[in-house]
């Protein structure tokens, strides 16, 4: 599968030649400056939860692709009233089949409040079963025994987690997920943006490969086959 990062929590695959964007915050965040936030495409966007840090790009890229976007109840009406229609709503322990595979929208433990402060329904991560292979994007979390249900659901390939502490777990506790999951692939998202995420690369990738897992942090920009 191929796995693009865009900085921050962004990061697209292709699947079935079909471009899925997640979390899209790119003209914001001062590390992803050399990428043009109108030359990334998009199919479908699956947005997290309603902070900026997530969803600040979504509805131009959106507005500008078509792409179909999928999010929580709250977050597509928001996008509704803000001239995106083209949404497919979800909710906890929901499921459904799209071109792509299925996207299974399961627990996160965070908060979700929309820029404008409207009010933007729970948090999700999502589990992406596909041809192609299995993935968990837990969003923005702090570890939780939920996670433990995933690997009853499907058999993960790889995971996306935040691993910046602070506002979600710590690399430790992305470890103890990892377990959880039944994961040895991790993707570290959620680090270095902010002054108060900021962790050392290599200690994360020596804590991961002494617990028996890979710990990948492709650079912004980057392209990698997974
Ligand atoms: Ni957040
Ligand atoms: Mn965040």
């Amino acid at each position: 599968m191929e796995f693009s990062y865009y900085g921050h929590s962004c990061f697209s695959v292709t699947i079935k030649g079909k471009k899925i964007l997640f979390d899209p915050f790119i003209s914001f965040n001062d590390l992803a400056s050399a990428i043009d936030v109108n030359s990334i495409e998009a199919d479908y966007i699956i947005l997290s939860h309603g902070h900026a840090d997530h969803i600040a790009d979504a509805i131009s890229i959106a507005k500008r692709t078509g792409a179909k976007v999928v999010a929580n109840w709250e977050i597509h009406e928001w996008l509704n009233k803000n001239g995106v229609p083209n949404t497919h709503p979800m909710n906890t322990g929901g499921k459904w089949v799209f071109e792509f595979g299925t996207v299974k929208a399961v627990v996160a433990q965070h908060s979700s409040g929309l820029p404008d402060g409207s009010y933007g329904g729970n948090p999700l991560g999502f589990v992406i079963i596909s041809e192609a292979g299995n993935f968990y994007y837990s969003g923005d979390t702090g570890l939780t025994l939920d996670m433990q249900l995933i690997p009853s659901w499907a058999k993960l390939h790889f995971a996306v987690l935040p691993i910046g502490d602070n506002f979600t777990m710590d690399i430790a506790d992305s470890i103890r997920c990892a377990d959880f999951i039944a994961c040895n692939m991790v993707v570290g998202v959620h680090y270095n943006t902010f002054g108060f995420i900021k962790i050392d690369e290599e200690a994360a990738q020596s804590a991961f490969k002494s617990a028996g897992k890979s710990l990948l942090l492709p650079r912004i920009g980057e392209t990698i086959e997974i």
